[in-house]
């Protein structure tokens, strides 16, 4: 527990920082365990850095959030007095905080898993913490794969031995996985124990609900029954996504107004409700007001993400609402993959991470809004790595890239199924990111430079190549970002909302969703004051904001490539909007659908023919009658299958790329005569030259 002493807050781990210090020396690998709040994220990077790591290089800590990443970096430079991208900085995603005096970095595992593409040794850095082990994000489990290949080639060859150290830092007690993947390393445990928390099931959410929870009203209705029930301490509402959050949060700004404390509530310690959402894409002004202690008489009702569970610590919460649901790592660029609107019920050891939020500094209680047989029937004991549940083309490119063929034989913490990773193949095959055999291709070196899905990569190189990239750049960093239109839930907002969206809509042509998030870009840029028009046309100003930065960095990469000489050009004639319809079909066409004779149902082409309908945010849905061929972003799955961003193609600009999705079948791919047919690797491209598996086994590395 915090306490004060000599001035400075005291945490747990102010107590082991010799022990950690010589653990770190000791030996090369190293786990050290702690509960939520007792001071590892931001201060094991400082005694590192005190003790002398940051002279032989980088002290870099990566976080699986963007927000968590920036907000510890600015907390850590606030407690080392420095300017935050001097001493102390961050990089996230499009967003570089840091400068030639940086000596802690703290940056998304994504960041660091980039800069392996460009040196494999790591040559920048002597220390690398591997934060939020237990989250098991793809990126840092790759990361954990690539430290090991790294430590391996170094036992092989001495000489390449630069010192780098890893510590792996979890939440969760179960780390023994973590130290034997690292050769038994040592594991470092902070004691500590929170406070007893007292559970209550609100019976609200039963198993029957699984499938379509309305967790908003119910937790809105737990809240106020603390605020006037219960005496003084925080609370803290665990919902899915920043909608949800946004909704919540209007509720009950509105019921605490209209609350009468003389009249209903028990205890007149609070007089007020401080109202504080928190999600990933949240301001960074925004976000420091979350840790502020709030002022005499004042409840903070804090509404979050999974984000709050175990990355960002706020002190003084009593109370936890667990909605009981998450949105698995919220946001995925990579997989552009829809996710059911309520979320998937949370593990059980994820929930009891979130309880024990409310016990850190005093005991506390956690009332969950379902009952005891929707958490032994619906929620599983763990949640399933990302690894194993999500798209790995992006990564199985960036490993293919860094030389490391033989994907199924990489070094998994949990390997993925065979499947997904033929699956990402076939992916790369089908966007030309890697041959028949397997090597990356040029153009595969292309794509990986781009922080985007290679299909998504794919598109931006053939608008280059057609040379409608001015109309294509704004869209891909659109598609970048999440969902920019604001849809309030009901009343006459709701209706104006939708008014100005089809109006936007009809402005860019009426027949192209793609095309509408190019008209919001360029309309909102040309603005003078581009938040007021966000703000009047329902279009959230952080999410443009943050797609004008992406843009740039996007025309950065592409400026750069098309000044070499093997840069891919295409002569075609069309309007400008038929060269980004066809610029978008080189990277999409794996999401084509066909209409189906009758209804208003399409069929997907890419050999599932699966039933899938126009999103009714789609300035398409209701004109379904007059299309034939479609193409998409992404598929949501709500009450049906929905196809969101679309827009109509014919069918003679795909139909040279349709055979592709049938000429590689995964039975085939993982049959043994492809590996078998390994051609003799040559020096010079004995990193690209293997079959799309990678034939087997690397001789180094292999287990
Ligand atoms: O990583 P771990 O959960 O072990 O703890 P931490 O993130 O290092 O947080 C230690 C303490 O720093 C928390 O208890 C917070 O009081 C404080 N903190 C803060 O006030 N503001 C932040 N942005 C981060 C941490
Ligand atoms: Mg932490």
């Amino acid at each position: 527990m915090a306490e004060r002493k000599s001035g400075a807050w005291r945490l747990p781990i102010h107590d082991f920082q010799d022990d950690i210090v010589a653990n770190v020396r000791r030996s090369q690998a190293l786990v050290v365990v702690g509960y939520t709040g007792s001071g590892k994220t931001t201060q094991l990077p400082q005694f590192l850095h005190k003790a002398g790591f940051s002279k032989n290089g980088l002290i870099g800590v990566t976080q699986p959030r963007r927000m968590a990443a920036l907000s510890v970096a600015a907390r850590v430079a606030q407690e080392m007095k420095c300017t935050l991208g001097r001493k102390v900085g961050y990089q996230v995603r499009f967003d570089d905080c840091t400068s030639q005096e940086t000596q802690i970095k703290y940056m998304t595992d994504g960041c660091l898993l980039r800069e392996f593409l460009d040196d494999r040794e790591l040559s920048r850095y002597s220390v690398i913490i591997l934060d939020e082990a237990h989250e098991r994000s793809l990126d840092t489990d790759i990361l954990f794969g690539l430290m090991k290949e790294k430590f391996l080639r170094e036992e092989e060859d001495s000489s390449r031995r630069h010192q780098l150290k890893v510590v792996v830092m979890s939440a969760t007690l179960d780390s023994s996985k973590f130290s034997q993947f690292f050769n038994n390393c040592p594991v470092f445990e902070i004691p500590g124990k929170l406070f007893p928390v007292k559970d209550v099931y609100c019976n609200m959410i039963k198993p029957e609900d699984v499938k379509n929870p309305s967790y908003c009203s119910q937790a809105v209705r737990v809240v106020m029954d603390i605020h006037t029930d219960q005496p003084q301490g925080d609370i803290l509402v665990f919902l899915t996504g920043q909608a949800e959050i946004e909704k919540t949060c209007d509720i009950l700004y509105k019921k605490s107004e209209e609350l009468d404390y003389r009249k209903t509530c028990v205890t007149l310690d609070v007089t007020s409700l401080l109202i504080l959402p928190v999600y990933g894409s949240m301001p960074t002004e925004q976000q420091q007001r979350i840790f502020s202690p709030a002022d005499l008489g004042v409840r903070k009702c804090i509404v979050a993400t999974n984000i709050a569970g175990t990355s960002l610590t706020i002190d003084g919460i009593r109370y936890v609402v667990d909605s009981g649901f998450v949105k698995q790592l919220s946001y995925n660029p990579r997989t552009g993959r829809g996710h059911s609107s309520g979320g998937y019920p949370l593990s059980r050891s994820e929930a009891i991470q979130r309880a024990g939020r409310a016990g850190r500094t005093a005991p506390g209680r956690c009332y969950r809004l379902y009952n005891r047989e929707f958490y032994d029937q619906c929620m599983p004991e763990d949640m399933l790595p990302e690894i194993q549940r999500t798209s790995l083309t992006s990564v199985v490119l960036s490993l293919k890239s860094m030389g490391i063929h033989n994907v199924l034989r990489f070094h998994y913490l949990d390997p993925p199924e065979e499947r997904m990773l033929l699956e990402a193949l076939k992916q790369l095959f089908y966007f030309d990111a890697i041959d028949r055999s397997g090597r990356v291709t040029p153009l595969g070196r292309l794509l990986v430079q781009y922080p985007l899905p290679p299909g998504l990569a794919r598109t931006v190189i053939s608008s280059s190549s057609l040379g409608c990239q001015d109309l294509l750049l704004p869209i891909a960093a659109m598609l970048s970002v999440e969902n920019v239109f604001i849809r309030p839930g009901e009343g006459k907002k709701q209706v104006e909302a939708q008014q100005s969206h089809q109006r936007l809509a009809h402005l860019a042509g009426g027949t192209n969703d793609f095309t509408t998030l190019l008209t919001v870009f360029q309309k909102c840029k040309e603005s003078d004051s581009p938040a007021r028009w966000c703000r009047e046309n329902y279009i959230h100003w952080r999410g443009v904001k943050m797609a004008l930065s992406i843009h740039q960095q996007l025309q950065g990469i592409l400026d750069k490539q098309t000044q070499t000489a093997d840069f891919p050009r295409q002569k075609l004639e069309g309007s400008p909007s038929e060269l980004l319809r066809r610029a978008l079909c080189d990277g999409f066409f794996n999401h084509i659908a066909r209409r189906s004779a009758t209804g208003r149902s399409f069929r997907t082409m890419d050999g599932h023919a699966s039933t899938v309908f126009i999103h009714p945010s789609s300035v398409l849905f209701g004109e379904e009658a007059q299309l034939d061929w479609v193409i998409f972003h992404e598929v949501v799955w709500t009450s049906k299958v929905y196809m969101r961003t679309v827009c109509p193609v014919r069918y003679s600009w795909v139909q040279d790329l349709l055979p592709k999705l049938h000429q590689l079948d995964l039975s085939s791919l993982s049959g043994c005569q492809l590996i078998a047919d390994e051609p003799t690797p040559t020096a010079q491209d004995q990193d690209v030259h293997k079959p799309l598996l990678g034939g087997q086994g690397r001789a180094s590395s292999s287990p």
